[in-house]
């Protein structure tokens, strides 16, 4: 069996790197190495010290301590370090599951949180967000997916695409309900402190030991060229992880290590620099769909920097997206690459004037596409005036 494509990451392929105006990625910006060194004072002398050495399966110790002391509960064991929690995602996956295993997934879902167990021969139950509930989870959908025969229960709140994310009273009835039957959780974290409305949820991993989390610098801290992801779970689980990743990666760069120590140390203030602007840019966001409620309808993301807007007036959202994209250089993702083709992803971690341009385009684009949509909805509204 081949495995399901990846289509955000053939979106990506052909839009990220043409596109001028970037309204559909679901990070924030990213640091130049100037900036970073400016903000986080990684000088010259510290580029000397590394020596370009094996690095520890597990990742630098020092690296590892750093992520336990800002995230965990201090213990530097239960980390491991990767390229990207995609690495660690292909690891977990790989190391824990088995074909005919029942895995529950969200669904819209980011696709290597539910494609890779679906290859394994996996049998994937969806949890739904829908958009006609908010997008709220339901927890009590949830209990009735989590069964015995459930091997891992797989979440990302905050969410991507959609901004929902949990109540921690929420949270806690899941963990208990994933606890009952003894399955892994795969708690994903990515945007675990980009939240607007409530604090960050706990690290599930603090209270179940069967739980694993995930994180990342390519997110909220703006590097995610810098490619460095990690995990926490028990030791006993991470070394099955390591099994797998002496066949991937092997370990870190001392380079790529040695940065991100230093960007660990000073996460809140990479953090706040953007989550200040995406707290503005949300409020754009949130003024330019007021103004085109004829064409799309929102949940107010609680969190991450992405919205899943469902349109409506145009017949194929992907066409619309590719003409965007090709016409006016504006990159926005379908919902296609969700599964969900009725909606599109609008990213809002970026520069405001980017923001405000993309949407000044997509208006453009709207009008210009939805002419007979627009003319259908007239003569219904002149109908119903009628009778
Ligand atoms: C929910 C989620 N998890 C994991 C990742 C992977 O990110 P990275 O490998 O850059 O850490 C992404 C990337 O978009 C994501 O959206």
């Amino acid at each position: 069996m081949d495995i399901t494509r990846a289509h955000l990451e053939d979106w990506m392929r052909a839009y990220y790197f043409s596109a001028d105006i970037d309204i559909g990625s679901s990070g924030v910006q990213n640091f130049s190495m100037a900036e970073l060194r400016d903000l986080v004072g990684f000088g010259l002398d510290d580029f000397d010290r590394v020596v370009f050495d094996d690095s520890p399966s597990c990742g630098k110790q020092s690296l590892r301590q750093a992520i336990a002391d800002k995230w965990g509960d201090g213990d530097p064991e239960k980390v491991l370090t990767t390229h990207g929690s995609s690495e660690v995602i292909f690891l977990i996956m790989n190391a824990l599951l088995e074909a005919g295993d029942e895995v529950v997934v969200l669904n819209p879902c980011y696709h290597a949180l539910r494609n890779i167990a679906e290859y394994i021969g996996c049998h994937l139950r969806e949890w739904n967000l829908r958009f006609e509930d908010q997008f709220v989870p339901d927890i009590a959908e949830a209990k009735k997916l989590i069964n015995a025969k459930t091997r891992m229960v797989v979440v990302n709140f905050p969410h991507n695409p959609t901004g929902a994310t949990l109540t921690a009273e929420q949270q806690r009835e899941l963990i208990a309900a994933v606890s009952e039957v003894n399955a892994y959780l795969v708690w994903d974290a990515a945007f675990s402190e980009l939240v607007y409305e409530s604090a960050p949820l706990p690290d599930p991993v603090l209270t179940y030991e069967r739980a694993i989390s995930l994180g990342t610098l390519s997110k909220a801290y703006g590097l995610a060229g810098l490619r460095v992801g990690w995990c926490f779970a028990a030791p006993e689980l991470l070394e099955r992880f390591v099994l797998w990743r002496d066949y991937t990666t092997l370990y870190l760069s001392p380079l790529i290590e040695a940065v991100a120590e230093r960007a660990i140390e000073n996460a809140d203030s990479l953090r706040d620099f953007r989550l200040e602007r995406a707290r503005r840019n949300l409020e754009i966001l949130a003024h330019w769909i007021g103004q085109h409620r004829q064409f799309v309808e929102w949940v107010r993301p609680k969190g991450g920097v992405t919205a899943f807007v469902r349109m409506h007036g145009v017949d194929d959202i992907e066409e619309f997206c590719h003409r965007l994209g090709q016409e006016q250089g504006v990159l926005l993702v379908p919902g296609s690459c969700f599964n969900n083709p009725g909606y599109a992803r609008f990213g809002f971690g970026g520069p405001t004037a980017d923001l405000e341009e993309g949407l000044a385009r997509v208006s453009l684009q709207l009008n210009t596409c939805t002419a007979p949509y627009l003319d259908s909805q007239a003569n219904q509204l002149t109908v119903g005036q009628e009778a």
